[in-house]
């Protein structure tokens, strides 16, 4: 069940009533400021329903209510099975005016009950109000249509990153996009635009990793998949929203909902780029970042989401609140004393939708805002035209808005399964394999052992078919765990016992006692499945009893195959020397054990690749694009960043050399483009999926440059005993950075190019 507890948790906020941020708006101001303005729109039908409109059906449109607001039974408590409460529903939208509902009543549904309950409100929203405005219903259909049951499960995003393909994600939103739409649903709360700089962060799996164009490209990729190319949008796609503008991933202890220091230059450099990417590509919505940054909650600034969001970046889509966050203004950041104050803020600082969700106070207080004269209703006009305009974007004004389930007949097909398999296998990522200890033989005796060996849930993470994804009923016991996918492989040969559970070694002498007759173990070890502030952890080392039981089974003498089935990266430093092999399968999915068995079996070569450095310890957690400074170690050598493994590791069963690098001018004047080509050789008997990719070093700056960033990147294949070219062109703005006057800045100098092993050098001259 989604209940949002953390709300009523008052956090002592060292700030109140803050006024020294310097806001990325007033640094580098937009020509309008941080105001908007009233324009009216091309629009006649938007136009002449906003002038009818009183400002109480105004408000209403402002407002998302959850689901359970407007059930039978009590909030986070409905009655199975779920239904519409209509004495509910009628207050809902006929004396509140509502415009939007979000969240499922706690677990997934059918496509069928999803019909049923969002049909009942769309109806009565398109036929007994009184200006008749369809309903826009949102939902987090996170790793694929999540809350509807029986659709494909992808693997999480972090996962996604790792294949460092991102026109596989593109198919993947493609296909969420359908089922979500068979579900009755138009609006999806994804993709997470968030950097992952933070490695302890209770939603790093719900990113694309720590690299900002990996981010940017992912994120466009996905939006794209998500919205697909039709105006208005057509009924097999929804509305994408970036989450959570901006600097939500940056909170300085890794735990969710916390203050997060963010210098501008970093905020642009680093956390800006996806969300700008998307919003460029044409991203409908946009999610407001819970925390706050430098002292000021997001949801109340006006910097970041007028001046920036606006005014700079040009987003002309819909800003909604995250989860009761004008609550938090005034009961956890206390920059307002009072809801009505924390709801003037939010609407002043530029938010279009609240997502209240459960009670009428925003509407209640907004209402009383515009009477008392604080806040004009011209201000109201401003985000009722965008919500309109998204509405009438996605066809809800049609009459076909909501198509029947059976005009979605791939839903859940076989393709799409297939499609979350091909994934899984792209992202699983290798990271050690001493003496080729790996792909096994099917003749092998394998003893499959651990917590995660035998469990969908750990599989698939948070946000499936419940909020925090830990209630099994709801696994589609159809789907093979990792245990049962090696099996299929291993036959007779295999055998299982747990060992161990996430926490405790009890039956480790039963899992030792049956690697007697094994020559390989494999050992899952994992995480319980968390999001938001249930994920926050103290501690980024894997539990004990797990180190514990990997070093017991070493003692065994057998090899020791090590799959991580996590949130985050775990610290695994201590049992690292104790095991042949290490794999990486992030939060797979539904399909992932199926994948994982055939890396593990060498039907499928690994391809995947780390995005984002996989820290040794919990003091040492540097990015990948890390200043020179941070390399000088206590001998004043250069040794300092030493991870357990780097951004862009992943090992595959090939050798896979890179030739020397070429470039096409050794200096690059003004606008013009430099060609680096590569040509990359497979030396092995079987194909490879390689991911190459391409780092830029600017040797001196006036900001301390980073060693070194990621520029571009492209996944080959390499069929085997042969090679494959590559070519990559950087301009002018690839080689810049954020000056001190918060702009691009692009000097003059040397620059050298990483690709692998290999390095080029050229020099830039300014025209
Ligand atoms: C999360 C969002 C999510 C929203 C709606 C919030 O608590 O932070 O990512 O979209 O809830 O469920």
């Amino acid at each position: 069940m989604k209940v949002k507890f953390f709300s009523i948790i008052a956090i002592a906020l060292f700030v109140y009533g803050c006024t020294s941020f310097t806001g990325i708006g007033t640094t580098n101001p937009a020509p309008m400021g941080n105001t908007q303005e009233d324009i009216k729109s091309g629009d006649a039908q938007i136009e002449n329903l906003i002038s009818q409109m009183t400002i109480e059906e105004k408000v209403g449109q402002m407002t998302q209510m959850n689901l359970d607001v407007v059930g039978v039974g009590d909030i986070y408590k409905l009655v199975e099975p779920h239904r519409i409460d209509t004495a509910k529903l009628h207050n809902a939208l006929l004396n509140w005016h509502v415009g939007s509902f979000l969240n499922c009543g706690g677990h997934a549904y059918s496509r069928e009950q999803w019909h049923s309950l969002i049909g009942e409100i769309q109806r009565v929203a398109t036929t007994e109000t009184r200006l008749k405005i369809p309903i826009v219903y949102g939902i987090d259909a996170i790793h694929g249509a999540n809350y509807v049951f029986g659709s494909t499960l992808f693997p999480q995003q972090i996962g996604q990153a790792a294949t460092f393909n991102p026109a596989m994600s593109k198919k993947a939103a493609e296909v969420t996009a359908y089922e979500t739409r068979a579900a009755g649903i138009s609006w999806n709360f994804s993709p997470v635009l968030d950097v992952a700089r933070h490695p302890a962060w209770s939603r790093f799996f719900e990113t694309y990793g720590e690299d900002p164009l990996v981010c940017s490209k992912f994120g466009v990729a996905t939006v794209q998949g998500y919205q697909g190319n039709a105006t208005p949008v057509d009924s097999l796609h929804v509305a994408a929203c970036m989450k959570h503008f901006l600097g939500y991933s940056g909170a300085r202890t890794g735990k969710d909902r916390t203050p997060a220091y963010i210098p501008e230059i970093s905020l642009r450099e680093i956390y800006l780029p996806s969300f700008k990417a998307a919003i460029d590509a044409g991203a409908m919505t946009v999610m407001i970042n819970s925390g706050e940054i430098n002292g000021k909650p997001v949801h109340a600034s006006k910097d970041i989401l007028i001046g920036l969001l606006r005014n700079e970046l040009k987003f002309k889509g819909v800003a909604v609140t995250d989860w009761e966050d004008i609550i938090k203004l005034h009961m956890n950041h206390r920059v307002a004393p009072s809801i009505k104050e924390a709801t003037f803020l939010a609407v002043e600082a530029g938010i279009d939708m609240c997502m209240v969700p459960n009670d009428y106070d925003f509407s209640k207080y907004l209402i009383e805002l515009v009477k008392e004269g604080r806040i004009t209703e011209s201000r109201l006009n401003i985000s009722v035209r965008r919500i309109l305009e998204m509405k009438k974007a996605l066809g809800l004004f049609d009459h076909n808005a909501m198509p029947s389930v059976q005009a979605y007949p791939n839903f859940g097909s076989t393709a799409s399964q297939q499609l979350a398999k091909d994934i899984a296998a792209e992202s699983i990522t290798l990271l050690k394999n001493e003496n080729k200890v790996l792909p096994l033989n099917t003749s092998a005796k394998v003893l499959v052992t651990g917590p995660a060996a035998n469990s969908l849930t750990i599989q698939n993470g948070a946000w499936t078919r419940t909020w925090q994804g830990v209630d099994a009923q709801y696994n589609d016991e159809s789907k093979n765990t990792i245990m049962e996918s090696i099996k299929l492989i291993g036959g007779s040969n295999v055998s299982f016992e747990e060992g161990c559970t996430l926490y405790e070694t009890s039956n480790a002498a039963a899992a030792i006692a049956a690697a007697a007759n094994a020559e390989y173990i494999v050992v899952c070890l994992g995480e319980k499945p968390s999001t938001e502030k249930p994920g926050d952890i103290d501690d980024l080392t894997m539990p004990k009893a797990q180190l514990d039981f990997v070093k017991a089974l070493k003692q065994t003498g057998k090899k020791v195959i090590l799959v991580l089935v996590q949130n985050r990266p775990q610290l695994v430093n201590e049992i690292v020397n104790d095991c042949d092999a290490i794999i990486l399968a992030y939060e797979p999915g539904d399909y992932g054990a199926d994948a994982l068995a055939d890396i593990l079996y060498g039907k499928i070569n690994p391809s995947g690749k780390l995005p984002f450095t996989y820290p040794r310890h919990n003091q040492s957690m540097i990015w990948y694009d890390h200043k020179y400074t941070e390399t000088l170690d206590q001998n004043f050598g250069n040794n300092a960043f030493q991870p357990q493994w780097p951004f862009g590791f992943g090992l595959s069963y090939s050798e896979v050399v890179y030739e020397s690098i070429r470039l096409d001018r050794d200096t690059l004047v003004g606008p013009n483009i430099i060609n680096v080509s590569i040509t990359i050789s497979n030396r092995s008997d079987r194909a490879v999926k390689e991911s190459v990719l391409l780092f830029l070093s600017d040797r001196y700056a006036s900001m301390t440059p980073a060693v070194r960033k990621l520029k571009d990147f492209e996944k080959v294949e390499i069929g085997p005993n042969s090679s494959k070219n590559v070519t990559f062109s950087l301009r002018r703005a690839d080689l810049g950075f954020i000056g001190e006057d918060m702009k691009l800045t692009i000097e003059p100098g040397d620059f050298d190019i990483f690709i692998g092993e290999r390095k080029a050098s050229f020099y830039y001259k300014n025209y």
